[in-house]
């Protein structure tokens, strides 16, 4: 049995998720944690494999995100872990994602970084994952299906970690779009945009995961303003070469 734990406010990570838990071509469920604590039964029985992944934040894995990855009972189990960026760089996240698992007690045996559009900056890797990244990340499972356990040290990152940072940026709405229909309320992960009135961000709240972007059925939110606008090309023109999915698997 295959379980895949992982948080994806905007969708990418998901799509990767689906498509690494077919390739084991076994039975399987998906433990979405976007909207926090597990809903559904998990019963970890020796011989499973967990797949954890989570999209990267500043480099880092989001805080949510690690903090109910760790409460994991790994027991020896094997895991893969992979974390989804938006073509700037991963920098330390693999890193972390794997030193969660091990604490966990899971045994790793691949860990992968893995490309999709940028959220906030959309026009960045725009309509990635595509057929190609998605044939490599079932390439990986495959391959650390056969692998053994995976030396840590070969993972590319560092210790300590960058410091996490917070991005300036957050979601603004189009009033004129918003029909307040309060789903973006109820899909927020930090539970960030007001209930009453959902035209209403806490910014201290907002982590800028692009939920509420995502789910608006108008349209109504979206990035903007002058900082917003003033970085979003520079960040393009800095990103904008291809990147290509990397991973480590023990030989
Ligand atoms: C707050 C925040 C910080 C991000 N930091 C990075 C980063 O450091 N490097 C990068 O390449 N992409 C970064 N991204 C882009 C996401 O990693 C990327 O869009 C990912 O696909 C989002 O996953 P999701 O669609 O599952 O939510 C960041 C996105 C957000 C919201």
């Amino acid at each position: 049995m295959i379980h895949t734990f992982l948080f994806s406010p905007s969708g990418t990570t998901r799509k990767y998720a689906v498509a690494m838990t077919e390739a084991f071509n076994d039975d399987s469920q998906l433990i979405d944690l976007t909207h926090g604590a597990c809903e559904i039964e998990c019963d970890l029985v020796d011989g499973d494999t967990v797949l954890m992944l989570a999209p990267v934040y500043a480099g880092r894995i989001p805080e949510m995100a690690s903090k109910l990855l760790r409460q994991i009972d790994g027991h020896g189990m094997k895991a893969i872990v992979a974390v989804v960026y938006g073509n700037r760089d991963y920098d330390d996240a693999l890193l972390e994602l794997a030193d969660i698992a091990t604490a966990d007690g899971f045994e790793l045996i691949g860990a992968g970084a893995f490309i999709a559009q940028h959220c906030i900056f959309p026009k960045v890797a725009s309509g990635r994952p595509d057929n190609s990244d998605i044939a490599k990340a079932v390439e990986f499972v495959k391959r650390a299906q056969k692998a053994g356990q995976l030396d840590i040290s070969t993972i590319k990152g560092n210790h300590p970690y960058k410091k996490a940072a917070p991005t300036p940026l957050h979601p603004k709405v189009d009033r004129h779009k918003c029909r307040e229909c309060g789903i973006c309320a109820r899909e927020c992960p930090a539970g960030a945009i007001s209930v009453e009135n959902p035209q209403e961000t806490d910014a201290e709240k907002c982590i800028s995961c692009c939920r509420c972007i995502t789910v608006c059925p108008d349209k109504a939110r979206r990035f903007g303003g002058m900082k917003y606008r003033m970085i979003a090309p520079l960040f393009k023109k800095m990103c904008s070469k291809r990147r290509e999915p990397e991973w480590f698997v023990a030989e």
